[in-house]
């Protein structure tokens, strides 16, 4: 069969003892492709060693079967995040995937509903539900620090809010209690149920977006003043589609706030300070800093500590001593953020060593 219908996939995706739904091939040295597993076959963990001892550090799947690997990912993710053979680089860019591809069905399946769809939600749910345990621990922070510096596409975006949101507020009961009050007396389960409602809310922050056009969503020139006023309204629109559904207020609230500037001048609101919900100055810090560190088609990915620098207004030049102005853009951005969870925030990166 041609080589180029195959793709890549890592072994650590396969579970001993689940049923996949696919064919699994290995490579050849010839270059061909041999049936390795059949679909609805278990493998077993005796496979998976010969296979790791011959050499073979991918397996492949038809392109053809790429829709139901995926489902087979999103449905034993939990147990792929908790898989000892499997390295934490291998882990982050299968959760990666699944959280992108969870992310682009919710968008999909509430365009053109006016609401958030259910069914989006609960799959949404489910899939914190699973990582979660995965994204706080520490030892996966290195992992997925690699996705920094990555594409900037709306998915890969909010995934990569996503885990920054987590990896930031796990252990800041500080934070957490500000976001709803009485957190630090709740029980280790209820704790956890309020991050994932955090969770929940830097993933679909960006939601109300499926009311926005393509053209301006993906215009790679300045806006006019009409798809300015149109785009200002997605976390309006966010909320809307929210109303409905059993997200907390303070969830809710987090998505209408993530564009409001501490010292005003956001928006669709205009609020500044306390009047802004304390989840949606987090998801406003942590929103510009991954539009900073991203690769887009015109710009480089910057470097984490450098766009830390600019929007906490450090003056930027040499050994940032201060001898050359900031750039004027760059002070005005002082103004968007809450400075003393900035600074939390600024410590955070530090501590997940992410240099530059
Ligand atoms: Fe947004």
């Amino acid at each position: 069969m041609d080589k180029g219908t195959y793709m890549a996939v890592s072994p650590a995706a396969v579970i001993p003892g689940a049923l996949p739904d696919f064919r699994i091939y290995v490579r050849t040295a010839q270059g061909t492709y041999s049936l390795w597993a059949l679909e609805g076959n278990k493998v077993t963990t005796a496979q998976l060693a010969r296979l790791s001892e011959g050499g073979h550090r991918e397996i492949y799947v038809d392109l053809e079967e790429q829709f139901k690997y995926e489902q087979y990912l999103e449905d034993h993710l939990g147990h792929i995040l908790e898989n000892k053979a499997a390295s934490d680089d291998q882990k982050a860019q299968i959760f990666s995937k699944v959280s992108t591809n969870v992310v682009k069905g919710a968008f999909e399946a509430s365009l053109g509903l006016g609401t958030m769809d259910n069914a989006a939600l609960d799959r949404t749910r489910k899939l914190i539900e699973n990582a979660l345990a995965f994204i706080t621990e520490s030892k996966s922070l290195q992992a997925l620090t690699k996705l920094i510096g990555h594409d900037y596409q709306t998915y890969e975006h909010a995934t990569k809010v996503l885990w920054l949101t987590v990896a930031f507020l796990r252990g800041r009961e500080e934070i957490l209690e500000q976001i709803v009050p009485g957190y630090e007396s709740r029980d280790e389960n209820e704790k956890k149920a309020i991050l994932q409602q955090c969770a929940v809310g830097a993933l679909l922050h960006d939601i109300g977006k499926v009311f926005v056009a393509h053209e301006i969503l993906e215009k790679s020139g300045p806006l006019t003043e009409v798809e300015w006023e149109i785009m200002k309204r997605h976390p309006l629109n966010g909320l809307a589609m929210l109303i409905d559904t059993q997200v907390p207020v303070y969830v809710r609230k987090a998505v209408l706030h993530h564009h409001e500037d501490f010292r005003g001048g956001g928006y669709p609101m205009g609020f500044e300070g306390e009047q802004i919900t304390p989840l949606g100055r987090v998801l406003r810090i942590i929103d510009v800093f991954d539009a900073m560190t991203s690769r887009r088609p015109y710009k480089d990915p910057m470097p984490p500590m450098k766009a830390a620098r600019i929007m906490i207004g450090a003056p930027a030049g040499p050994a940032q001593g201060g001898t050359i102005p900031a750039d004027e853009r760059d002070q005005g951005m002082q103004k968007c953020f809450d400075e003393a969870l900035l600074k939390k925030f600024i410590v955070f990166l530090g501590d997940v060593k992410l240099g530059g």
